[in-house]
């Protein structure tokens, strides 16, 4: 079965310079329905997903992690369908090799009529969110193509090269995962951010390191969230990252965060290597456990005190 209409095929080769919305048809696979997603739930390792309850919309912006405790697939679905709560399951490659295939087969679709098109390192996530939740204004290291599949949402997209609303400061803190990919964010600059309202069957991919945040509207919304690389998305990285070093380490203000040209080829090998070192570790984070959920207090967000919360390791 072909996943992208012929039609929408052209327009792939937008994806990873440009904004990109086309109809898709993955809902069609049947691996989306209330007992599909509720066993996937059921199989999902404790190293490879995310549970996260975050203030509603107008209040200010807090996040924190969780652990679904003792419940089901299908009662942590209703947890969500009644919530503020938002489930990533991550790495499809290695706990869902359906759904992964079928991304996969995606983008060969989209590669195989747009020669100019290379991504690689693709990872998909099932993103899982209750109807009114939200995800903060922040921005991803790599490239983004959002699967819509039910439910409705509005994304906001914002202008990637704007150096006040995203300082390449904040770009090499969230490179080097020294914070979480969060950064400042002012209302007001809503009014220059492209909105854009998803209906179940469309997919978006906008430009590289754009930041952008979502409002959810009506319904259960059910996405996948795949991350990918184009050869300029690796390159950028790399010379975020030798920058940001440079920065923290070197007491040396890198003057250019240019990522195409031969300074920019070096500063990915040097970050490479940083990373092969390991010289960095120290200073990424750690993810606490601050809340769970409980069969026999079903509809609550259980706090764990300080004592009892523990730091969620992620494969
Ligand atoms: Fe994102």
């Amino acid at each position: 079965m072909a996943w992208i209409t012929d039609t929408a095929q052209k327009d792939g080769a937008k994806f990873g310079t440009d904004l990109v919305n086309i109809p898709h048809r993955m809902g069609e696979s049947g691996l989306f329905t209330d007992e599909a997603l509720a066993e996937l739930i059921d199989s999902y390792p404790r190293e490879y997903y995310m549970l996260t309850t975050m203030t509603p919309q107008g209040e200010r912006q807090v996040w924190r992690n969780g652990d679904k405790g003792d419940l089901s697939g299908a009662e942590v679905l209703q947890a969500i369908k009644d919530g503020q709560l938002w489930l990533c399951l991550r790495r499809f490659d290695i706990v869902a090799p359906m759904y992964h295939q079928m991304v996969q087969d995606a983008f060969g679709e989209l590669e195989a009529s747009n020669p100019g098109l290379k991504t690689f390192k693709h990872e998909s996530s099932l993103l899982i969110s209750s109807p009114g939740a939200r995800v903060f204004y922040h921005m991803d290291i790599p490239m983004i193509a959002l699967w819509h599949l039910r439910g409705r949402k509005r994304v906001w997209v914002y202008d990637a090269e704007n150096k006040t609303h995203l300082p390449d400061i904040s770009v090499e803190g969230i490179v080097m995962r020294e914070t979480e990919e969060e950064i400042a964010y002012d209302p007001e600059w809503d009014k220059e951010a492209l909105a854009i309202d998803l209906e179940p069957g469309q997919v978006v991919s906008w430009p590289l390191n754009a930041p952008h945040r979502v409002d959810n509207f009506d319904g259960l919304n059910v996405s996948i969230t795949t991350e990918f690389f184009t050869p300029a998305a690796r390159r950028k990285y790399g010379v975020y990252y030798a920058n940001g070093f440079a920065r923290r380490h070197l007491g040396y203000t890198p003057k250019s965060a240019a990522y195409d040209g031969p300074m920019a080829y070096a500063k990915c090998a040097a970050a490479l290597a940083i990373k092969k070192l390991g010289l960095t570790k120290a200073r990424e984070r750690a993810m606490q456990c601050s809340f769970k959920l409980e069969k026999a207090r079903f509809g609550e967000i259980v706090d764990l005190a300080p004592k009892e919360r523990w730091n969620i390791q992620q494969a």
